[in-house]
């Protein structure tokens, strides 16, 4: 049984950034989080699954990997999170073979794309199983997505767009609560334009999953800042969406870029994932909007900057990112959908 799907990364403007520490192997966020579903990046996954007794073989971006490599004991450890949830999932074999059409772990969420990709592909697999019927909507798909990363189960609504991922209600089940939700459609904001600015394509030196850990266990302002963006950030920052207040939403999204980065720098020892350019980024969009707010920037956990601006400005915005890391590090895109099935399979 043979299934493939592309998923879209996404790229959080409320960052997810720590685990509750009681149900950190869940993957449970301290916190909300809020991301667009994005257009051009992407992750396509192919799994073929036969009878057998859990055996992995997995093949990235046209490389085996190894049991001792970090990127196989991911999937392991995601499939054994499965297999608790959902015992039939131990009853098969599977070779995966997944590409990345971006630079994977550099900042731009290849784990998301990667993850949220290989679940709707075991989904396609799975789909003509009776024991796989209560398992099929988009929550629990959402849910199993977040069993491999956090930020994979906002790249699991198919509507895409603009995606909450719930922190999870504490006094019930909080693992099936947890997941994802399209808040609003790609439709309603094509005047969105995305440019990812590639600053640096090596992979990164502290992982988020390391990264987030450091920070819930060193950071003194750690709880203060999951409250202020839980009660203030977020929500206020989906009602500027939903109005189309751009200014309101772009000003958001720089503050919690800002807010992670301090974040990390206040971790014991200090995390420091920005560079030169990416601080010269955020230089120029703060000249750019000096009379009016007309572009945001974000960074996650690399120096990689993702700028957003408005469809009016996207011209000028290219121009001034061009002199800081040339043409060819540019990559234009928009607010897209969520994942979806193909016919043509990934061979090894
Ligand atoms: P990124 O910024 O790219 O998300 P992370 O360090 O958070 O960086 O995650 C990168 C990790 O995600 C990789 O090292 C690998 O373990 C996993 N990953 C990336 N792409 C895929 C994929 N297509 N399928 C499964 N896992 C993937
Ligand atoms: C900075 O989802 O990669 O990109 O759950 O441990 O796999 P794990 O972490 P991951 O962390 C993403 C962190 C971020 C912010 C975000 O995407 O919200």
């Amino acid at each position: 049984m043979k299934c493939t799907a592309i998923a879209p990364t996404n790229i959080a403007i409320i960052k997810y950034w720590g685990k509750e520490p009681e149900w950190e192997e869940e993957h449970i966020p301290t916190k909300s989080s809020l991301s667009f579903t994005v257009k051009e990046l992407y992750t396509k996954t192919t799994v073929d699954a036969g009878e057998g007794n859990g055996g992995l073989e997995f093949h990235l971006n046209g490389e085996r990997k190894e049991k001792e490599d970090q990127a196989y004991e991911y999937v392991l450890k995601f499939f054994e999170r499965l297999r608790r949830v959902v015992p039939e999932i131990g009853n098969y074999d599977y070779r995966i073979i997944s590409k990345n059409n971006f630079p994977t772990a550099a900042g731009f969420a290849s784990s998301a794309s990667g993850f949220s990709a290989l679940v709707k592909a075991i989904a396609g697999v799975m789909k003509e199983e009776k024991w796989f019927e209560e398992y099929s909507g988009e929550k629990e798909l959402s849910v199993f997505a977040r069993l491999g990363s956090g930020s994979a189960a906002r790249s699991i609504p198919c509507k895409g767009g603009v995606v909450v991922w719930k922190r999870g209600e504490r006094k019930k089940n909080v693992s099936e609560t947890s997941y994802a939700e399209s808040v609003v459609s790609p439709e309603f904001l094509q005047e969105i334009s995305i440019i990812y600015v590639k600053i640096q394509e090596e992979e990164k030196k502290i992982k988020s999953r390391k990264g987030m850990k450091m920070s819930v266990e060193t950071n003194p302002l750690y709880w203060e800042w999951v409250n202020y963006e839980e009660e203030k950030l977020l929500p206020e920052t989906i009602g500027f969406l939903k109005g189309k207040n751009f200014k309101g939403v772009f000003e958001n999204i720089m503050k919690a870029s800002n807010n992670l980065h301090q974040i990390c720098m206040g971790t014991y020892p200090p995390i420091i994932y920005l560079n030169e350019k990416s601080r010269e980024v955020i230089e120029r969009i703060h000249e750019f909007n000096e009379e009016e707010i007309k572009a945001a920037y974000t960074f996650d956990a690399g120096p990689n900057a993702v700028v957003f601006t408005t469809k009016g400005h996207e011209k000028k915005v290219m121009k001034m990112l061009e002199k800081i890391v040339g043409k060819k590090r540019l990559l234009l895109t928009a607010v897209g959908e969520g994942p979806r099935y193909v016919e043509e399979h990934l061979e090894v």
